[in-house]
């Protein structure tokens, strides 16, 4: 039987998600993209072409995948109806208006893939979808199984490393999917990356990398004077001391929060939550030449070699930074405020994280925390537990 597909998202992870898809036997693949003209400008510049995917080897070589989705669409009532399969591959900002824009099509057993999902993408999915919600599979992905860069809009896109292992969460609910709910996404993704199942969705909330950036950013900019730079600065090999502490101790907090739900719900498996250095440690096992500590294992680690501070260039050669990129603007809203609600649902008290966070909403212009609790304006816009309702442990149990 046909596996029919619902790629949302025209970014980098969509050419790579529609593109793959396309190219496996006996899948129809429908682009959901609703974004401005998006749609229609993929659509006229694909025409009968396919997407060429250039996939990159470790060992230098490098392979051609073609796929031709059936159509690229903004209409979910032309993308959704009889699906098997609905892949968010997009930034989490945007989920939002995807989750709107098929709510109304959802039918009971179909796949809902957040690839990658971002803290939060549970409660989001379940709150817009409601009742529907618990008779569908949610899967989500801890991050993206590739590195990619779209080279064409709409018809090239550079896979540049793929992942080996990628961990998941499978939330089952009622719904009755024969097999396997893995194997149709594995089937897409091929050997690689191998889909891991983690516990619950908990466990890669509270190991997130969400908690890296934001304070690389504080560490960098908090005591910056406003004037432009004349380069742009290393972001990680450039990390300050105290910027690794911040990110350690917001770590420690997360491992604060995931002990206190073990005693309250002893039956939630938190095993799987790692402290970042750990979880570092084993991922740049062989990238890193000083694996000492949090501080050298990122600043001395081949994989960030180079990597930069987003900036503006605002005259030639002058340099600000940019305070809208995601590593504070999804970072913070989908990533840290998630985290903070979770720790006040715990009982948790987060005097590190309510630090980088108050620094890091006054960048962006908004109100998540007032003083140490999470109660401002914007959490209305975040994915913060709390935006949805949520008012103790046991509102988790449905998505368990
Ligand atoms: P992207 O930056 O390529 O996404 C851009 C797309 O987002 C646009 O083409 C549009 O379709 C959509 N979009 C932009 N503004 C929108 C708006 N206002 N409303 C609705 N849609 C809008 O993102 P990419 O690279 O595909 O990344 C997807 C996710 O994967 C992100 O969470 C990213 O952090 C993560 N990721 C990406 C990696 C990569 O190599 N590209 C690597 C690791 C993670």
């Amino acid at each position: 039987e046909k596996l029919i597909v619902v790629v949302c998202g025209g970014g980098n992870a969509a050419h790579v998600m529609s593109g793959l898809s396309a190219s496996r036997e006996n899948v129809e693949v429908r682009v959901l993209d609703v974004f401005s003209d998006e749609a229609e400008r993929w659509t006229k510049t694909l025409g009968d072409d396919s997407i060429v995917l250039t996939v990159n080897h470790p060992d230098g070589s490098h392979d051609e995948v073609r796929g031709k989705p059936n159509f690229i669409t903004n209409d979910a009532s032309k993308a959704v109806p009889g699906a098997n399969l609905i892949v968010f591959a997009v930034p989490a900002f945007a989920h939002e208006s995807y989750f709107e824009a098929i709510k109304p099509y959802v039918k009971p057993n179909m796949i809902i893939v957040g690839m990658p999902g971002q803290p939060g993408f549970e409660f989001q999915c379940f709150s817009i979808l409601k009742d529907i919600a618990p008779k569908c599979c949610v899967i989500v992905f801890e991050g993206l199984p590739w590195a990619a860069r779209i080279t064409e809009f709409g018809r090239a896109i550079t896979v540049l490393s793929t992942k080996d292992f990628l961990n998941c969460v499978v939330i089952k609910g009622e719904s009755k999917i024969e097999g396997d709910p893995l194997k149709p996404i594995q089937y897409l993704l091929g050997p690689h990356p191998v889909a891991t199942k983690l516990h619950n969705f908990l466990e890669p909330t509270l190991s997130t990398k969400s908690i890296m950036h934001p304070p690389i950013m504080y560490g960098a900019w908090k005591d910056w004077d406003g004037n432009p730079l004349s380069e742009k600065p290393l972001f990680y090999q450039g990390l300050t001391e105290e910027a690794a502490e911040l990110m350690s101790g917001m770590s420690d907090e997360l491992l604060a929060t995931a002990k206190a739900i073990s005693l309250k719900k002893p039956e939630i498996n938190l095993d799987g939550v790692i402290h970042l250095f750990d979880w570092l440690s084993k991922i740049y096992a062989n990238e890193a030449s000083d694996k000492s500590n949090l501080l050298q294992l990122l600043r001395t680690n081949s994989a960030f070699n180079g990597l930069l501070h987003p900036m503006k260039e605002v005259e030639p050669g002058k340099f600000m930074p940019d305070f809208t990129f995601r590593y504070l603007t999804e970072d913070v809203p989908f990533g840290v405020v998630v985290l903070k609600g979770i720790s006040e649902l715990a009982g948790v008290d987060t005097p590190i994280t309510d630090k980088v966070l108050a620094w890091s909403q006054k960048m962006i212009g908004k109100e998540y925390i007032v003083g140490n609790s999470l109660c401002g304006k914007d959490v209305a816009t975040s994915r913060a537990p709390q935006r949805y309702g949520y008012k103790s442990l046991d509102d988790f149990d449905p998505l368990l």
